[in-house]
């Protein structure tokens, strides 16, 4: 993608100011003089800017350093150690100033030179980090600094909230990026939201940030992630409507108090579906599931889904199911909105 803010002259070192504050402004791009406007590229578009602007796709950008692409470095990765860098999959991730990738067992035994070379070439990378895999319930990721700087805490800007977190430590899901967004788009405006399963609070902070709800309290499980949490809410400036909860949901979460409940988690999550549903103010609100499913049940499952809670004593239709990403073959994480009451 190759966005830009544009605007007039005059205001165009406010604007750039005012993106690189954000960090939203893209430095692997240079900025562009054209007769009276100017064209500032950006990495997302932004939600405000304190001069008029208009938004645009550069129709010929110039790049400070060379155009990235996975597989523009893979070619050059093949010259310098082999037609093996072919087995690199998968692209990879920047989160905030770490470069994520996945690293097959047989490119390991180079997994430094793959390393120093990422980083020389990506212009944003202060470290590079191969990932093995995620562990099942509590989302701990096997990971790797295989170049850069060791300390891999970070702060990663998206939808106009920042997250800081440590990817070496925590789960941060590029593919989940489209339902971080949406999340931030919810009618939420003076709900009380209840995120069972917060991470870092991935899901919880942009709706808090940009729906205006009433009240938001978030639990997390895991002592280190929920650590990230609390810091998040106050860099975010959330303390005076979210709040983080320290604990197992099956314990932890309150019952008759939510309009709207998280369940970002895909793990069995008919487990902690009666917990969701105990939690619904007046056992009416919104849940939103996520699964895993293969594509051709998805129907199915969403069909399934209002059976269950049926059989727990309440009424419900799905409004909305989206697939968020591929998980593993024919595997799909997936998200349905289910209205109950
Ligand atoms: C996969 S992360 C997802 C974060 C965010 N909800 C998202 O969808 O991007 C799930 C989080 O739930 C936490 N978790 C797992 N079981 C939990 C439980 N029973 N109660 C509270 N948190 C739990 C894990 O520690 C992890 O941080």
């Amino acid at each position: 993608m190759t966005l830009a803010v544009v605007v007039e002259r005059i205001h165009a070192e406010r604007a750039r100011r005012h993106l690189l504050r954000l960090g939203l402004l893209d430095k692997g791009r240079r900025i562009i003089v054209k007769g009276n406007v100017v064209e500032i590229p950006v990495v997302e578009a932004p939600a405000s800017m304190p001069v008029p602007f208009t938004l645009a796709e550069q129709a010929s950008p110039q790049y400070a350093s060379p155009p990235l692409s996975f597989d523009q470095l893979k070619r050059e990765l093949c010259r310098r150690i082999g037609e093996k860098a072919q087995l690199l999959r998968g692209g990879w991730e920047l989160i905030g100033d770490v470069l994520i990738i996945n690293l097959p067992e047989e490119l390991y035994p180079l997994r430094h030179e793959i390393g120093e070379f990422l980083l020389s070439f990506h212009p944003r990378a202060r470290s590079v980090v191969a990932r093995r895999g995620i562990s099942e319930e509590l989302r701990y990721p096997e990971a790797e600094v295989i170049a850069g700087e060791s300390n891999t805490t970070t702060l990663h800007k998206e939808h106009g909230c920042v997250f800081k977190l440590d990817p070496c430590r925590v789960m941060f899901s590029a593919g989940n990026m489209e339902e971080r967004k949406r999340m931030a788009q919810l009618p939420a405006r003076d709900e009380v939201v209840l995120d069972m399963f917060a991470g870092v609070g991935q899901l919880s902070i942009p709706l808090a940030k940009h729906t205006s709800p009433r009240k938001v309290l978030a639990i997390e499980k895991r002592p280190e992630t929920y650590e990230f949490l609390k810091e998040n809410i106050k860099l975010n400036r959330l303390d005076s409507i979210m709040q983080a909860k320290l604990g197992d949901c099956l314990e932890v979460a309150p019952t008759d108090f939510a309009n709207r409940v998280l369940m970002g988690y895909f793990f069995s999550p008919q487990r902690f579906l009666p917990k969701a549903l105990e939690a619904l103010k007046g056992g009416e609100g919104v849940i939103h599931y996520h699964t895993l499913v293969a594509k051709e049940a998805l129907d199915k499952e969403g069909e399934a889904l209002v059976e269950r809670i049926a059989e727990l004593g309440y009424k419900a239709k799905i409004a909305q199911r989206r697939i968020i990403k591929s998980y593993a073959p024919k595997r799909w994480h997936a998200v349905y909105d289910v209205v109950v009451g």
